[in-house]
């Protein structure tokens, strides 16, 4: 792994539903540039749509300046493709809860992100080793849990790795949420599964 991690500024997110909005507004808000993808085209779209609204009522509510709010929401790009995800230093996945499908879409990632890439599943249930079994570098995937809605009334995410993970990005991810104000707590998966 390398020196990459002191500056991560580009997040990927695959999945632009509930949780995939959130996860963008909040990296988007802390400067972050964010690229967005979703199997259905129009999930974008929307997502668009109601991060701009989101950041309307922030802006009339005097939480946030406009300027700032235009340029977070300028930040947020919708990705046509997997492969537009290729100069990310982190993908996140909010897909449908389903093994199967976090599997495909991992190794599938792989061959579209560089070595260095970090990838997190922001799983409810699944065992963040068996989704990363897939992976050709099970080594670099995590688990990120954001609590739902993401960073409002729970600023904290569950940041999911097991013994294998590599702990310079365990140290790259807390640089992440430190930068958008989520508070990170490291837990070993394993263990985690044992106490579910
Ligand atoms: N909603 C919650 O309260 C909550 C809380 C914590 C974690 N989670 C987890 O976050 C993940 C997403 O949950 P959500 O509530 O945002 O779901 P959602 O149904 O709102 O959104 C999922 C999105 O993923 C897209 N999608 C599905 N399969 C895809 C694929 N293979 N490739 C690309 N896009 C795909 C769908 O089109 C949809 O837009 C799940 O794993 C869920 O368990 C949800």
């Amino acid at each position: 792994m390398n020196s990459d991690f002191d500056s991560i500024r580009t997040l990927g997110i695959v999945g632009a539903g509930a949780m995939g909005r959130g996860i963008a507004q909040i990296a988007a808000s802390a400067g972050l540039d964010v690229r967005l993808f979703d199997a259905d085209a129009k999930a974008v779209g929307a997502a668009r749509d109601y991060l701009r609204e989101t950041f309307e009522k922030l802006v009339a509510k005097g939480k946030i300046e406009r300027p700032i709010a235009d340029a977070a929401l300028a930040r947020v790009s919708g990705a046509e493709a997997l492969a537009d995800l290729a100069g990310c230093q982190v993908v996140v996945e909010a897909i449908v809860e389903r093994l199967d499908a976090k599997r495909e879409l991992l190794r599938a990632l792989e061959d579209v992100v560089g070595p260095h890439c970090i990838l997190a599943s922001n799983t409810s249930s699944l065992s963040i080793t068996s989704i990363a079994a897939a992976c050709a570098f099970p080594r670099r995937v995590a688990g990120f849990h954001f609590f739902n809605p993401v960073g409002r009334k729970f600023p904290h995410v569950r940041v999911l790795h097991d013994h294998a993970f590599v702990w310079r990005q365990v140290h790259a991810i807390n640089l992440v949420f430190r930068d958008i104000a989520v508070k990170p707590l490291n837990l070993r998966s394993d263990l985690i599964q044992c106490l579910q």
